[in-house]
């Protein structure tokens, strides 16, 4: 079997209790259930998350996704003192997520205040093999005189969003001694989820049930010998009752009955079924390194856990929260993290993945033509920030001015337009990867071409040529400018395509490609200046600048903000992020190495990287320009986002972009992977502290097997493929070895774009 890494926490602190809550998830894309501790703490944020599920609690608000019931907490008592880390004494701890199975461990010994000690093992796992399952055991052993335990555990429907409570309760039942169901629905009626659970104790103990204030809880009480131990063994059953279906009394008897075959299979069989199905996402996808620094391959596979535990692939009506199903903040949106961080990981590994999350877009067109068509634009205006219906749901304010009352309004819903042409660039590496025609066809060609069709409405005629004006970028400290870089590119490249796939699948509208030519040949498209440089938009070069050491070196914080006015830093030269640097990387072929480079010098020392969305890019492009000691930096830093010391900087969620990146920088930048108009080229270039580096890959169907070191790289297909190594032209099939020396010295010659396998 695989060994992959485990997550450990490496000790009890109520400073870091939301932080390992979120990087400890359990997850599998379908639930997400942080991974808080059974006995309650005042910091400690629970959470349970259904991929889809949001509610609009109010007036001023959005929809968010909704904090279920919990019914991971157990209370426990040890004659009659409650079990919490914050009195008596621990002795012994240990809490790790075990990512070759999803499942979180947590085993202490604990000196009650009055002397009692008991040893205490939690397991718990979301089921990869039955997606509405969760199980766990919670395990009490009477360690030096007997005792009396009392547990309560249950569905307790008191979680709020930060004291936002979405749900109504609709009904609670008990079966028999051990089996509670509740069922509540949103406020506004629009969703119904039903939880049922089995509470089982391994000795005999008086139990009773109680339904109070929104709880419902089955109490025991158990009289344990020296020695002896007792397992509560509890498994749940979390569904959405979709409307239209069955009647909630026929649904509910039938989760009851889900519930019970499941749990009759006991903990162990249960996750030895969701193992196997990991087993098989760690052998199909992992990426393996071999490093001076072991935080590096558990980066990696912290990465690949949480890109397998937080993405719906069972459900194209939904996609990726920001935060994953780990946490609430955004609110549980979707960005264009999506399609630009992760969705790259899921192409290039399981593209059936990648073409669900493409189809959510897709399937939210209507709610994207309704906001161009409100703004006075045609074609589709995707909303900044998306949750179930395609509306945009971007907060209309963000921090409110305590002084004055007065609340700032977030542009980004009303400029940031750039994850328009986001999508559509994810479009055409999904058709460059996979060549799935059918898709192409139908939702390929109308996501490109409505994409298209806004920006050619979006664009403004000054003195004959198109410019685009009023928008923010990537980086968002610089608002309302005019010809940003990167949106300009990008908007150029999603019209250039749309163009030539509705040619090449034989329907364009002799209206649209007349208009599409004209604006290819009309938008402006700034040009890099006598030393490369690109300028970020029209007045960024006149803006003064400011030595952001200080900033930078709390990168993530946003501290610029307490010694400036948003207006102010808009009026200097100041990045919160990657912006041309992040047009340099999403379009390679259109820059020579000299201006990736120029760029990168340029704007790296006036970017915070106060986005955890930045440093990752900066570092793939720098691999790119073959400096790669300088991107093992960037990588490193990346990867600190959430599993560095900062005891809060995931306190609300993880950050899934900055797990995505994980994976980019390595795979992009070390192994050098990039789509140059649609063919693969690799060109890798390892890190010192690298010795070697293993990437398993799909293309065009083709399973691809890179194994790099310094010198050489082994590549293994299980189909014949072409692509570009090191800039010359290969044909694999079966496995080929080349020497980095022999491409890099010249010993074939110029670039060929015949086989020399
Ligand atoms: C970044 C955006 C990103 C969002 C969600 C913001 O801080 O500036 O680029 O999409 O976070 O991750």
């Amino acid at each position: 079997m695989l060994t992959v890494s485990t997550l450990i926490d490496p000790g009890f602190s109520p400073h870091s209790l939301n932080k390992y809550a979120s990087l400890l998830t359990t997850g599998n894309g379908y639930m997400g259930v942080r991974g808080t501790h059974e006995e309650d703490y005042t910091q400690q944020t629970r959470g349970m998350y259904l991929a889809g599920l949001y509610h609009c609690a109010g007036r001023g608000e959005t929809n968010e996704l909704v904090n279920l019931p919990d019914v991971t907490g157990v209370q426990l008592e040890v004659n009659g003192e409650p079990f919490t880390l914050l009195s008596g004494q621990f002795e012994h701890w240990l809490r790790e997520l075990d990512f070759s199975c999803g499942e979180l461990r947590r085993e202490v010994i604990w000196r009650a205040p009055s002397g009692a000690r008991v040893r205490i093992v939690s397991r718990r796992f979301t089921s990869m093999a039955q997606h509405p399952l969760l199980a766990m055991q919670f395990t009490v052993t009477a360690l030096d005189r007997d005792v009396t335990l009392s547990f309560s555990s249950g569905i307790d429907g008191t979680q709020t969003n930060s004291g936002r409570q979405h749900l109504d309760e609709l009904s609670l039942r008990v079966f028999g001694q051990q089996v509670l169901q509740g069922a509540w629905a949103t406020q506004s009626g629009s969703h119904e989820v039903v939880i049922t659970s089995h509470c089982q104790l391994s000795q005999p103990a008086d139990s009773c049930f109680t339904a109070k204030n929104r709880r419902l809880m089955q109490n025991s009480v158990i009289n344990l010998t020296v020695g002896d131990s007792v397992t509560l063994e509890k498994v749940s059953w979390v569904v959405q009752r979709q409307p239209d279906t069955l009647s909630l009394d026929t649904f509910s008897r039938r989760c009851l009955n889900d519930l019970q075959a499941s749990a009759a299979q006991g903990y162990e069989a249960l996750r030895a079924a969701s193992q196997v199905v990991w087993q098989q996402e760690w052998v199909k996808c992992r990426v393996v390194v071999d490093s001076r620094d072991a935080r590096d391959q558990l980066a990696l596979d912290f990465a690949h856990y949480h890109l397998a535990a937080m993405t719906p692939a069972h459900d194209e009506r939904t996609s990726i929260a920001a935060k994953a199903l780990t946490g609430e903040g955004y609110k549980g949106h979707v960005f264009w993290d999506t399609e630009v961080f992760l969705l790259p990981y899921h192409l290039l590994t399981n593209p059936e993945t990648a073409r669900s999350l493409l189809r959510y877009r897709y399937l939210n067109l209507a709610g994207a033509r309704e906001k161009a068509r409100r703004n006075g634009w045609h074609g589709a205006l995707f909303p900044w920030e998306s949750a179930q219906s395609g509306q945009e749901e971007t907060p209309e304010f963000a921090a409110i001015n305590i002084r004055t009352g007065l609340r700032q309004k977030v542009a980004s819903a009303l400029a940031e337009h750039h994850l328009v042409a986001d999508i559509a660039w994810a479009v055409v590496n999904y058709w460059y990867a996979t060549q799935d025609e059918a898709f192409m066809r139908e939702e390929g060609i109308t996501l490109l071409t409505e994409t298209a069709t806004f920006w050619i409405s979006r664009a403004t005629e000054v003195n004959g040529r198109l410019e685009i004006h009023d928008v923010i970028g990537p980086d968002e400290y610089t608002e309302h400018v005019n010809n940003n870089a990167f949106t300009n590119y990008l908007a150029w490249h999603n019209v250039e395509k749309a163009l030539h796939f509705a040619r090449q699948f034989g329907d364009v509208k002799p209206a649209f490609a007349q208009s599409a030519a004209d604006f290819l040949q009309r938008l402006w498209l700034p040009k890099p200046d006598e030393h490369g440089v690109l300028a970020q938009d029209d007045t960024f070069f006149s803006k003064p600048t400011l030595d952001l050491s200080k900033y930078k070196a709390k990168a993530g914080k946003q501290t610029i903000l307490l010694d400036y006015s948003r207006a102010e830093v808009n009026e200097m030269q100041i990045l919160k992020q990657a912006d041309v640097v992040m047009l340099t990387y999403m379009l390679p072929e259109r820059f020579s190495a000299e201006e990736c480079l120029a760029n990168l010098a340029y704007y790296e020392p006036r970017t915070i990287h106060d986005s955890s969305l930045s440093k990752a890019i900066h570092g793939i492009v720098a691999a790119r320009c073959g400096q790669p000691e300088e991107a093992y930096r960037f990588w490193q830093a990346g990867c600190e986002i959430d599993l560095g010391e900062d005891p809060h900087s995931s306190d609300d969620g993880i950050h899934a972009a900055a797990t995505g990146a994980i994976w980019l920088g390595a795979v992009q930048g070390f192994a050098g992977l990039s789509v140059c108009d649609g063919e693969l080229h690799l060109s890798p270039t390892l890190p010192e502290a690298w010795r070697s580096l293993r990437v398993p890959l799909c293309w065009h169907g083709v399973r691809l097997v890179l194994d790099i070191t310094a010198d050489d790289i082994v590549l293994t297909t299980t189909q014949a493929l072409s692509l570009w190594l090191w800039g010359r032209k290969v044909c694999i099939e079966g496995e080929a070895r080349y020497a980095r020396s022999d491409f890099l010295n010249g010993k074939f010659g110029t670039a060929t774009s015949e086989g020399i396998a």
